[in-house]
């Protein structure tokens, strides 16, 4: 097994878990200095591309970004969700899987659970394919954003699940949206880590969506804690370069290339 996917195994009662979500190189490169995982999230198709929900987002879309995220990462580990379609059995999800593994070199890959698709997580495994599983609210198969395990029967729906995941062979799992009773009791009785998203500390580790956190993408749920109000920055920076640009004081000299001088 890669030494990164055994390191992060063995951070499950010891250290938490730190993650986080990148699309380009640029914040890739950041956050490579701190974070143990960095997801490629399908989440691109509404942060990134306005789209209404992750649906339309496609394979190439994926290994594109991939590509940039992989040239800022020396350290973390590097995994990437499967989008909508890409892993409907499993003939096709292995297929797709080491498409993206082999073209973006990174570590693993991940996929939303629909309740059934355990033999697909297992299958990958067997073909030496690392998986992360997903479940919870699982944009790529629900409609509707909100609590989930929020009665006795959904909290052991999902541990079930959960387990099912685990025995397929997956190294780990993200808990989307779940209430704080239920990722304690998943994460108790897992042997794999837990990353929680809107789902409490009783998590082995913790994601959120880069930008969310970062105050630019105008999506900001109870569980999302914004770490900076970039937007705010940006726009500061935007206007004194406006200002600047129309009051005829950018460029100054100093922004002036050397070359010939004429009279
Ligand atoms: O697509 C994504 O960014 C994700 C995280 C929210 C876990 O799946």
């Amino acid at each position: 097994m890669n030494k990164k996917i055994i390191k992060i195994i063995n951070k499950k009662n010891k250290s938490k878990i730190v993650s986080l979500t990148a699309y380009s190189k640029n914040i890739a490169q950041i956050l490579d200095k701190y974070c143990d995982i960095i997801l490629v999230g399908d989440s691109m198709a509404n942060v990134l591309y306005g789209f209404e929900n992750t649906h339309k987002i496609t394979l190439q879309n994926m290994i594109q970004h991939t590509l940039s995220v992989k040239k800022g990462i020396k350290n973390s580990l590097l995994v990437v969700d499967m989008p909508k379609g890409s892993y409907k059995n499993k003939f096709v999800a292995k297929k797709n899987a080491k498409l993206i593994i082999n073209k973006t070199k990174c570590d693993a890959i991940k996929i939303e659970s629909n309740k059934k698709n355990f033999d697909i997580i297992n299958e990958m495994v067997k073909s030496k394919i690392p998986v992360m599983g997903h479940i919870g609210y699982t944009p790529q198969f629900k409609k509707k954003f909100g609590i989930e395990g929020d009665t006795k029967k959904k909290i052991n729906e999902l541990l079930k699940e959960a387990l099912l995941i685990e025995k397929a062979g997956a190294f780990s799992i993200v808990l989307e949206c779940i209430a704080p009773v239920a990722s304690k009791l998943i994460t108790k009785n897992l042997k794999i880590p837990t990353i929680g998203i809107g789902s409490s500390s009783y998590c082995d580790g913790q994601i959120l969506v880069t930008d969310d956190m970062l105050g630019i993408s105008g999506f900001y749920p109870k569980f999302v804690k914004k770490y900076v109000a970039l937007d705010r920055i940006i726009e500061k920076a935007v206007k004194k370069y406006t200002t600047e640009v129309r009051g005829n004081k950018f460029p100054s000299t100093k922004n002036f290339l050397n070359g010939p001088k004429f009279r």
